[in-house]
């Protein structure tokens, strides 16, 4: 049972239209509402999910919509709008136009739902989680980022390819940033139940970490237009389905830091409960002092890069 609840997706684009079919098709809400700038796209992709309903066997109804009114009272938000990477394109190159687009969705968004909880997927995701919460003045526990939750799916995805094994067997999470100072954590990381460094040597252990690192640009190169939306979307609808549900489960997560291994006052990829107040506890880890220096060095990157977007705002 859904009982009222509300989800929005901004942007109707690759990501967002696949975040609100998953939102729908798992029944997490009664109401999944799209919006997007261009006329009639989340009004034909909306209708288009409502037709699968009866063959999916989904009562949740999808609403598309050019007009933040239809997204009044929601209770979770998902940020999908802006610019996706081309081939040859980093993440950071996509941070003046987004910032734009996310910091104008984000106004909006407050001002029609300002109880909502915020999940941003747009790229440069951890400025742009930063930007939402600056945007929205929302407690910073209501606004996160999805990335870690794809990325630790990317990576134990290849450690099952590699191991032949189900992919539901392995464990593994990642932290840190989105991009190339994603902190790959080995000790972390079983197959079967056993330590990943026990079936694998260093040298496989690194091309697991860098082909997840590249995961995304990997799937760009293929697609030449578009980035990937299968993964994301599923990572999305997986926080929205914890939030939604109070599940207080543990996802990587781009979440405000108040102190946890020693970092603060930063959004970065950690380990979160997600739960109906949104990210209600950080998971401290028993990180070594190579891990604990390596995500301390991706939340200054972050911090940099924010300190830059505050500026010119
Ligand atoms: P897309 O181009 O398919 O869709 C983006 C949509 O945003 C378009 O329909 C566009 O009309 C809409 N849009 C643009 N400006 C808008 C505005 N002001 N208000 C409302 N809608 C607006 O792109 P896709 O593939 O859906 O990716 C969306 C974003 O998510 C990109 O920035 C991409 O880099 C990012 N992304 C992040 C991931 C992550 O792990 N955090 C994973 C995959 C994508
Ligand atoms: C991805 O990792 C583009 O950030 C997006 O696929």
């Amino acid at each position: 049972m859904a009982d009222g609840k509300k989800v929005t997706v901004v942007g109707a684009g690759n990501v967002g239209s696949n975040t609100a079919r998953r939102v729908a098709e798992k029944n997490l809400a009664d109401e999944v509402v799209m919006t997007d700038i261009v006329d009639g796209l989340p009004q034909g992709l909306a209708l288009d999910i409502n037709q699968s309903s009866p063959v999916e066997g989904f009562e949740t109804r999808a609403v598309g919509s050019n007009d933040y009114g239809a997204t009044a009272g929601s209770d979770v938000v998902v940020i999908t709008a802006g610019l996706p990477r081309k081939p040859g394109m980093s993440r950071m190159d996509l941070l003046d136009k987004n910032s734009e687009i996310v910091g104008g969705v984000t106004k909006e968004i407050a001002k029609h739902s300002p109880e909502a909880i915020l999940i941003v997927v747009s790229n440069p995701l951890d400025e742009m989680t930063f930007l939402a919460a600056e945007e929205s003045g929302f407690p910073r526990e209501r606004v996160m980022g999805m990335a870690g939750v794809l990325d630790s799916s990317r990576l134990r995805f290849f450690i099952a390819e590699k191991l032949n094994v189900v992919p539901s067997e392995v464990q593994a999470i990642t932290l840190g940033s989105h991009g190339d100072q994603m902190v790959a954590l080995p000790r972390h990381a079983t197959v079967q139940g056993k330590p990943l460094p026990e079936l694998v040597d260093e040298e496989t252990l690194e091309q697991l970490f860098q082909r997840t690192r590249d995961g995304g640009a990997e799937i760009v190169k293929y697609l030449q237009k578009g980035s990937a939306f299968y993964a994301p979307s599923s990572s999305a609808a997986a926080m929205v389905n914890s939030i939604l549900n109070d599940v207080d489960d543990v996802h990587p997560t781009c979440a405000w830091t108040t102190g946890q291994y020693g970092i603060s006052d930063v959004y970065l990829g950690v380990p979160a409960k997600l739960g109906r107040g949104g990210v209600t506890e950080i998971v401290e880890l028993d990180l070594n002092e190579a891990e604990l220096t390596q995500l301390r060095e991706a939340a200054e990157a972050i911090r940099s890069k924010c300190e830059e977007l505050s500026a010119r705002r």
